[in-house]
This record gives C-alpha cells, sequence and structure tokens, in this order.
C-alpha cells in the first residue's frame, strides 16, 4: 500500500504543504512566499511572519489537498517541521498540523528543517549510502556523514555566521538589496576578483568560519570610501564568492576523501548558488564523486523535503503526540 504524507512547513517566511507519495514522489505542493512583504524592511520580521502565516495557513493546506485531488482521507501522515527556526512561525504549522492529526485520527511525525532540506534530495534520486552532506542555508553550514536513512553525523560546522547569513550581510554592505543572496550570487557572475579577501578557516578541521570574511569585506568597503574611492560591486561579490565556494568546496572534498564516501548531496538555500553548483560539478566529475543537488525550488524552503524526510521517519517509527512543541535550536538527530 502507498503512503502519503501530507507534510507542512513554517519555519520561516514560506508557508508550504505537500503531498508526498512514498518519500520520493511529488504529488502536489503549494509553497506561499512572504519574501515580497519582508523586502520592505531589508530582512525576515518575525511577528509579520507569524501573522501571515496565521492568514495563508489553511488556504495553503487547501489548495494542496486540491491540486492533489485529494481529501484527508487519502492521507496516511502528517509531518511536521518542529524547528528549528522562529518560534512564532513554527507554531502556526504545528498548530495546524496537530489539529489535523487530532481531527483526522493521523499519525504526526516530527521533522527537523534540516533532514528535510537533505532529503529534498531524494525527490531527485533516492539517497545512496555512505554520503556525505553539505548543508548550507541561511541558519547552517554543516557538513554531515549519514551511513543510513536517518543517521547524521556532523562532522564540522559553522563557528559564527552560516553561510547564507554571511551573504545577505554582504549584500547590505555593497548596497544589493533583500534578498541578498541569489543577487550577489547574480552579481559575482558579472565581475571579476579583483580584491584582496582572506581565505577563512583554511585548517584541517571541518569547520567554517564567515563573520572574518564578512568583516574583511566591511572594512575594505569603509576604508576604500573614507578615501573617496568607490568600490565595484560586481568585483566585491566576485571576490567573496569564490572565497566562499573556495573553501566550502575545499572541506566537502575532503571529508569525501577522508572518509571513502562517493556520494555527496547539497542541500539548502544557499545549494541555489550558481558558483558554487559549478565547483562542484566540475570537482566530483574529476573525483569519481555522484553528486546530488536539487532543483533550485527544492533548495529553499518547501514542504515536499518535509514529507520526503516525514516519510522515512515515519517508517522509522517516530511518532509525536499532541505535546509536540515548536524549537527555535535543536541537533539533528
Ligand atoms: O534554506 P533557506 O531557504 O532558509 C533557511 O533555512 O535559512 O536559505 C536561505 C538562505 C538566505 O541566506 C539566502 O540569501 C541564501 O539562502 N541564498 C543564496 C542563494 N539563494 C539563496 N545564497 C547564495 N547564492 C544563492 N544563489
Ligand atoms: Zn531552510
Amino acid at each position: 500500500m502507498n503512503t502519503y504524507i501530507l507534510a507542512i512547513e513554517s519555519s520561516c517566511d514560506e508557508t508550504s504543504a505537500s503531498i508526498i507519495k512514498d518519500g520520493k514522489e511529488e504529488i502536489a505542493t503549494v509553497v506561499l512566499s512572504q519574501m515580497d512583504t519582508h523586502a520592505n524592511y531589508g530582512g525576515v520580521v518575525p511577528e509579520i511572519a507569524s501573522r501571515m502565516h496565521i492568514e495563508n495557513i489553511t488556504l495553503v493546506i487547501e489548495e494542496t489537498l486540491n491540486k492533489a485531488g485529494m481529501t484527508m482521507n487519502d492521507i496516511t501522515a502528517i509531518a511536521i517541521t518542529y524547528g528549528p527556526g522562529l518560534i512564532g512561525s513554527l507554531l502556526i504549522g504545528l498548530m495546524a498540523a496537530k489539529t489535523l492529526a487530532f481531527t483526522y485520527n493521523k499519525p504526526l511525525i516530527p521533522v527537523h528543517h534540516i533532514a528535510g532540506h537533505i532529503y529534498a534530495n531524494n525527490l531527485v534520486q533516492r539517497l545512496e549510502f555512505p554520503l556525505i552532506a553539505l548543508v548550507i542555508s541561511g541558519g547552517h553550514t554543516d557538513l554531515i556523514y549519514m551511513k543510513e536513512d536517518y543517521s547524521f553525523e556532523k562532522l564540522g560546522g559553522t563557528l559564527d555566521d552560516a553561510v547564507g547569513e554571511a551573504y545577505d550581510k554582504v549584500a547590505r554592505v555593497i548596497n544589493v538589496p533583500y534578498p541578498g543572496g541569489p543577487l550577489v550570487d547574480k552579481l559575482a557572475h558579472q565581475g571579476e576578483d579583483t580584491y584582496n579577501l582572506p581565505l577563512p578557516l583554511d585548517d584541517d578541521s571541518y569547520n567554517f568560519s564567515f563573520s572574518g570574511l564578512k568583516s574583511a569585506v566591511i572594512n575594505l568597503v569603509h576604508n576604500e570610501t573614507q578615501r573617496g574611492n568607490e568600490i565595484i560591486p560586481e568585483n566585491m561579490a566576485t571576490s567573496f564568492q569564490n572565497r566562499v565556494v573556495e573553501i566550502l568546496t575545499k572541506k566537502t572534498m575532503k571529508a569525501l576523501k577522508e572518509h571513502n564516501v562517493k556520494n555527496l548531496i547539497v542541500a539548502g538555500g544557499v545549494a541555489a548558488n550558481k558558483g558554487l553548483r559549478e565547483r562542484l560539478t566540475n570537482e566530483c566529475e574529476k573525483n569519481n564523486i555522484n553528486l546530488i543537488i536539487p532543483e533550485i525550488k527544492y533548495c529553499t524552503d518547501n514542504a515536499a523535503m518535509i514529507g520526503a524526510a516525514g516519510y522515512y521517519a515515519y517508517k522509522l517509527g517516530r511518532r509525536a503526540d499532541l505535546n509536540l512543541n515548536a524549537k527555535a535550536s535543536d541537533k539533528l538527530h
């Protein structure tokens, strides 16, 4: 019998629902982004995000069922992102999921947001183990070793800013509007690597550090401005992106080699980065590594990825009851 997971994701500024068949087939997904609203403020305003989730969550779930031509009777279980994320935003999706689980007597499956980002790749191709996952988003920069489904061994992570956060901050300094990441990526393809920026935390560990690189950009911009010189945003974007791509690629390839792993998956919003996709594709070809990077629509927050992760959590017997609470931060497990 097939398993249909109704998944709900509301951890940041996307209200999303999805129905996923057997962990790999997307039946219907609706993503309602609040990006245009938050752009007016230069970043996500948590209070506004929660209110918009309240307005939209029921509509998004109904629309998903309609698109799929299904009713709640066809649904096997409900998967919900319980964390990490903005607590007010998480709570809205969680309340909706609990209400549906209670009303229709369906199992409730708790899903960690990062497990969702990782399992987005399962919608492209069934994950092959062992694998290394490079998880890069607005809140995370992690290298994770997985020997089987739902086994997450963290090899290293950022000691300060997440890579997406560094992109967004650098964007602000070079006057690129929110959302900074995709626009800095675009500019990086139009400029040249002319600025002398450091390769951050170039050591033997699997850890990352992006706050020093971000500060180097800020200092350069200030110094040039004080001297009455204009910086060239395209060149700054290229220089910054080259360092980020270099260090992410270097440590990821080292993790693959040292763990003798032939499968790499990339996950999270920054996986949409064109420069990184090109570089990793090249390196993986050279080293016979099987690389999966999801389509851009599966890189940024969506409920389809929660449905894919939810299916494997369901198969492993993971269940939550109505006491499940939202968590702003939680270890991936
Ligand atoms: O995974 P995501 O949608 O939300 C979080 O869970 O954080 O990731 C959002 C982050 C933002 O920091 C955004 O600027 C960054 O991903 N991002 C990018 C690109 N597209 C999105 N960063 C660099 N290059 C991109 N093309
Ligand atoms: Zn995310």
